[in-house]
């Protein structure tokens, strides 16, 4: 480093020039995995930047000494302090000014990303002259500010649609979707990409290269026009109305008009920027965020013992098949055991149209075709780090199963059961070391649901608990303790809303009318469509299990007495076409209905609480959000229910 940069005294940036005299200049936050632009990181680079206008280089290269990525955003820890409109309007006003001036400099800039590049990272990089972003699994661009239910307030709103254009900018910025370098690149959101070995050589002569900045072109170009604006504006607000027609989420909208009547300057739109400050939805989406975070940090408890290499599951049905699929798409080794060998095959089908969805390379897809190994015989338990059983929901064949393969499995190995109603009290009896039992349960569909409860008791040896926690987190999804009681946190929840749904029909309300009346709640989906997709059978079977009113619903009755099972039979309360219901119009919705079906939810979510199913009421939270779509805007039914109680006023229906 040089000598007078070093007499800065910053923390978070360091820099080397080299004998072109490009400055490099490095960010890395101490004692953080990953790069947070804070108000200190900020200051900072605004100190660096003072440097670089007494000592002009000839061109700065931004980059990240971080093996995670570039720069993970903004430190949302400082949006908590967030509670008036000035205080708001003074973050903004930092970023927003610290990157025009970035954006103004005399000399090149570029930013170099490797990993992550979220939120302000990316508003960063948007400010620098050049962008390349290197070709490696974990690099993704993203502004999901609008997860949050606030707005990329530092120049993204401007900067993003004159890099890529008004259409690709804006599903950007109103959807958060993340982009890989190739996607980066072909969006024009990079000026290159390239591979690790040679990112400094490229970096260094893109930064001397004397080319433009780089504009978008063509219609994407006008669209971005300010007299095209309101056109596009309008077709948008179109589909955002189709997407969330209860005006739930703030965000997009107030992004969408930022952009559309005040050049992408959340500066020149106070009275917007006080409608988000002011909100409830922003301040409880900021609060899933941070229990999505406290799920992710549980998965550290495992982090010092090795990475599993190879899963076996056992069953390849509806469940096993599709936990098969997923580890291999994350990159395990993957053996498939059933004893019957079609179940494999049509396993193995599923799991190929999974990995051509997942992966744009077909290279990538066929390598995980290629982990995924049928194992009729079960070879693959003598070598298996994690044992996933998946098989028929009956605890005698669930324990005969264990006897025979315990013997054959390597020490250390997780024996893990997906059940969804048994105990591992009643399944561990016949082991020889019971304390190596554990429960993943995985929820329908596996690839969309993030959510794994495990499933604990005190007697589990605690390296067993650290090494499952460290494997979900290894498969991207998020642990939530549960104790072992029947239906565990999220089917014990489900399943007395799921009653009420059906009573409710049995009492001559249509069934979409019911699920019009949770979609207008902020569910993702309605509890009659959800008992048609689990499957009418199991929604009885749970009902009869998890339920403390006896009697089956006579609507379910009569549905199950005409085999009419739902989504997989083709026909439940709903008909099923291409894997979607057809939904009759809702009419009316009677007064109060949201409301008397989700108390039931909300009561048993405090009844698993108190009983601690689940740790605490966060965590209860978490799970329920995250495990059966609950309205993510309420903040979950126990902060909605706490909030209820303090406002004293009728819950919303
Ligand atoms: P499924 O009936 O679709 O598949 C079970 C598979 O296990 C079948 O292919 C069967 O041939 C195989 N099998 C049975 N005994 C076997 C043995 N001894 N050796 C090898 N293979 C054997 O069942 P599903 O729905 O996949 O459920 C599996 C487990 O996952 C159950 O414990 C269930 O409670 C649990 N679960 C199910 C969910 C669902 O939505 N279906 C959700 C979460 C957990």
């Amino acid at each position: 480093m040089t000598q007078a940069f070093a007499s800065l005294g910053l923390q978070n940036f360091s820099c080397q020039v080299d004998t072109d005299n490009v400055a490099w200049l490095a960010i890395h936050c101490p004692d953080s995995p990953v790069n947070r632009l804070s108000t200190q990181v900020l200051n900072e680079l605004s100190l660096a930047l003072d440097y670089f206008e007494r000592k002009l280089p000839a061109g700065l290269v931004i980059h990240s000494t971080k093996e995670a990525g570039f720069i993970a955003g903004a430190d949302i820890d400082e949006f908590g302090g967030l509670d008036t409109p000035k205080k708001a309007k003074t973050l903004i006003s930092r970023g927003w000014t610290l990157f025009k001036r970035l954006a103004q400099t005399p000399y090149p800039t570029l930013a170099l990303i490797h990993g992550h590049c979220l939120g302000g990272g990316l508003e960063l990089a948007l400010a620098c002259r050049y962008r390349l972003v290197v070709d490696q699994p974990g690099t993704s661009l993203s502004l999901p500010e609008v997860m949050l239910g606030i707005f990329p307030g530092w120049g993204g709103m401007l900067r993003l649609p004159a890099l890529i254009g008004a259409p690709a900018a804006l599903d950007m910025m109103l959807s958060g979707r993340p982009q890989n370098a190739r996607k980066a690149f072909r969006l024009g959101l990079a000026d290159g990409i390239v591979a690790p070995r040679l990112m400094q050589q490229a970096a260094q002569a893109q930064v001397l290269s004397g080319k433009p900045r780089r504009k978008a072109r063509g219609l994407p170009a006008w669209l971005n026009h300010p007299l095209a604006r309101s056109l596009v504006a309008r077709q948008t607000i179109k589909k955002l109305n189709m997407r969330d027609p209860h005006h739930h989420y703030l965000a997009p909208r107030i992004i969408l008009e930022i952009w559309a009547k005040h050049k992408g300057n959340a500066l020149h739109a106070p009275a917007l920027l006080e409608q988000i400050i002011c909100s409830d939805t922003a301040r409880n989406l900021l609060r899933v965020f941070h229990l999505q975070e406290r799920l992710k940090a549980l998965v550290k408890q495992g982090s010092v013992l090795p990475a599993a290499k190879h899963v076996h599951v056992i069953g390849a049905g509806v469940m096993g098949g599709d936990i098969a699929a997923w580890c291999a798409l994350k990159g395990l080794t993957v053996t498939l055991q059933d004893q019957d060998r079609a179940r494999i095959a049509m396993a193995q089908g599923r799991a190929n149209t999974l990995f051509k969805r997942k992966k744009q390379d077909p290279r990538e897809a066929r390598a995980a075709a290629d982990r995924l190994i049928p194992d009729l015989n079960g070879n693959g338990v003598r070598h298996a780090d994690v044992i996933i059983e998946a098989i028929t929901e009956n605890a005698d064949i669930k324990r005969s199963l264990y006897a025979q393969i315990e013997p054959l499995m390597k020490p250390g190995a997780i024996l893990a059961t997906n059940t969804s109603s048994l105990s591992l009290e009643a399944l561990r009896t016949d082991l020889q070391a019971p304390q190596r039992l554990i429960g993943i349960h995985f929820f329908n569909p596996v690839a969309k649901m993030p959510l794994i409860e495990v499933v604990e008791t005190t007697s589990i040896d605690p390296k067993v608990k650290a090494a499952t926690y460290a494997f979900v987190g290894q498969i991207d999804k998020l642990p939530l303790p549960v104790l072992s009681t029947p239906g565990f946190l999220v089917n014990a929840v489900l399943a007395p809303y799921m009653l009420e749904a059906m009573r409710c029909i049995d009492e001559g309300i249509k069934p979409e009318t019911i699920d019009a009346a949770m979609l207008a709640f902020g569910m993702l989906m309605g509890p009659i469509e959800l008992i048609d997709t689990v499957g009418l059978d199991i929604a009885r079977d749970a009902g009869r299990q998890l339920s403390d009113t006896a009697g089956t619903p006579a609507c379910l009755e009569a549905h199950l007495a005409r085999n009419e099972l739902g989504r997989k039979s083709g026909q439940g309360f709903y008909q099923w076409k291409n894997n979607k219901p057809i939904k009759p119009s809702a009419g009316v919705i009677p007064a109060g209905l949201a409301q008397r079906l989700i108390t039931p939810l909300i009561d048993k979510t405090k009844e698993q609480v108190d009983k601690h199913i689940v740790a605490d009421p966060d965590l209860a939270d978490a799970g329920v959000i995250f495990g059966t779509g609950f309205a993510p805007f309420t903040g979950g039914p126990m902060h909605y229910r706490a909030q209820c109680i303090q406002d004293r006023t009728p819950r919303s229906d």
